[in-house]
């Protein structure tokens, strides 16, 4: 019941604080149906009463997809990686406003870039493939001879054919060229879907399409 009141509460303190964030775009038709789109699929997949330790790259503010996650899946812990100091911030926040602070971490360092021992994740999310050409299965060659991820995780990966967007610097025009450029070995379920936009002031499909793939590497 409260939940929407915290979402207007994470709108006032994110407008005032950071007023050129992004924070309505994070809530658009597009963001809210690609993420339970996400769930919907991966409810399908993942036994609910495994519990999961989960990566999500380029995670961006977090919410609404922690929120999904939270809901649908049986989480350990959740670590969001994310480069912009802006967005870690936003994150931070929600996390105070939706109590996740002590199953949520947030870290600043470029996924791809960063050196740790190997993941134990049992789920990877990147929803902002667009935004970068790494993917996971280049983490497991750089730790080629340990393997990084232990626990061989669930992969999950989206991304779009909206070029038009400077910071797009990945997208795709197939869920098969998304699988090859990933190197997607195990696939689960890949599929598309035109992405909904507010067009006045109605929700319609656009021309566009976000693609998603769920496999292992
Ligand atoms: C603007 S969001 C896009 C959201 C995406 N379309 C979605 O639906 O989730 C992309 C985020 O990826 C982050 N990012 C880009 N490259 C990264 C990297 N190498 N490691 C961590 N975060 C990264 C950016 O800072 C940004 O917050």
């Amino acid at each position: 019941m409260m939940i929407l009141s915290k979402y207007a509460k994470m709108i006032e303190w994110a407008i005032d604080i950071h007023p050129h964030c992004h924070i309505f775009e994070s809530l658009s038709p597009n963001q809210l149906s690609s993420k339970k789109w996400m769930i919907e699929e991966l409810k399908n997949i993942v036994d609910n009463k495994e519990i999961q330790k989960i990566e999500i790259v380029g995670s961006w503010y977090g919410y609404p997809l922690i929120q999904y996650l939270r809901e649908n899946l049986f989480i350990e812990k959740i670590e969001c990686w994310d480069i912009d100091k802006e967005a870690r911030m936003i994150s931070n926040m929600y996390n105070e406003i939706f109590e996740s602070k002590d199953f949520v971490s947030v870290y600043g360092k470029n996924y791809w870039e960063h050196s740790r021992d190997g993941s134990e994740s049992t789920l990877l999310i990147n929803t902002s493939s667009e935004h970068m050409k790494e993917s996971f299965y280049m983490m497991n060659q750089l730790h080629r001879k340990n393997k990084f991820y232990v626990k061989d995780p669930l992969v999950v990966i989206q991304s779009n054919d909206m070029r038009h967007i400077d910071e797009h610097i990945n997208c795709v025009d197939s869920e098969d060229e998304l699988i090859s450029k990933h190197k997607i070995r195990k696939v689960f379920y890949a599929s598309s879907r035109n992405i909904i936009e507010w067009h006045d002031e109605r929700i319609e499909e656009t021309k566009y399409k976000r693609f998603m793939v769920i496999g292992q590497i």
